[in-house]
């Protein structure tokens, strides 16, 4: 199994998004990560369908989104329409998970869960056969730049068991505070699916950039 690389626009110069998002896709991404905040759930702001709609037009690449709002169900049909691959959203959002989990597939996406540092895996127990995707979070979101929670690899392991033992295929994504110094870590916890926001964008070579974090799981397995 290779590690897939999903560089964040969150951190990316939106001024020359066509030429970053090139970049990250010369340099092999496999997603691209798009963070949803509404100032609510998180208390920042930031894109929301218009920037999905341009960045599919801007690549072919799946669009992996990442909604930190309250009331996620109220954008599905929006985003799936403006070509979200990806679809994932935190339990504590909303009241009826299993019903959006399912609304979200029947509109074409892919159906993720995002848990909080302090969120209890057990909040995705009773939905695995609706999941395609489980985000475990190694920040508190909100904002980019932030280190990665050291109790976050201990997560990672017990979420990959519990995914192993219900025959799960889902993909095991991490987002936070994730670098070339952290990735390795990540990744022999069991996760599969890596989120990068300043550790791509925030240097001068993003296609160098992503590059690196895959070659640091290869080597580590
Ligand atoms: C955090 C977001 C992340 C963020 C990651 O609230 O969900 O996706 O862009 O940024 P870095 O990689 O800089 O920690
Ligand atoms: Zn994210």
């Amino acid at each position: 199994m290779t590690a897939r690389i999903a560089p964040s626009v969150l951190a990316a110069d939106l001024g020359r998004l066509r030429e970053q998002i090139e970049q990250v896709t010369e340099g092999g991404a496999d997603f691209i990560h798009v963070d949803v905040m509404d100032g609510h759930f998180v208390p920042n702001l930031s894109f929301g369908a218009p920037v999905i709609r341009a960045l599919r037009r801007l690549t072919d690449l799946p669009l992996d989104v990442h909604l930190m709002v309250q009331y996620p169900e109220n954008y599905i049909a929006e985003f799936a329409e403006a070509g979200a691959r990806c679809f994932t959203f935190h339990p504590e959002a909303t009241v009826h998970v299993q019903r959006q989990l399912a609304a979200v597939r029947e509109h074409g996406m892919l159906a993720g869960l995002a848990l909080n540092p302090a969120a209890p895996l057990a909040m995705i127990e009773e939905t695995l056969d609706d999941l395609d995707l489980v985000l475990i979070m190694s920040v508190n979101p909100g904002y980019g730049g932030q280190s990665y929670l050291p109790q976050a690899s201990d997560k990672i392991r017990r979420t990959r068991t519990l995914l192993d033992s219900a025959r799960s295929r889902a993909m095991l994504e991490v987002d936070g505070g994730i670098t070339s110094g952290t990735i390795t870590e990540a990744w022999s916890a069991g996760a599969d699916t890596f989120v990068a926001g300043t550790a791509v964008f925030g240097t001068q070579d993003p296609a160098a950039a992503v590059r690196d974090l895959r070659r640091r799981c290869a080597v580590a397995v």
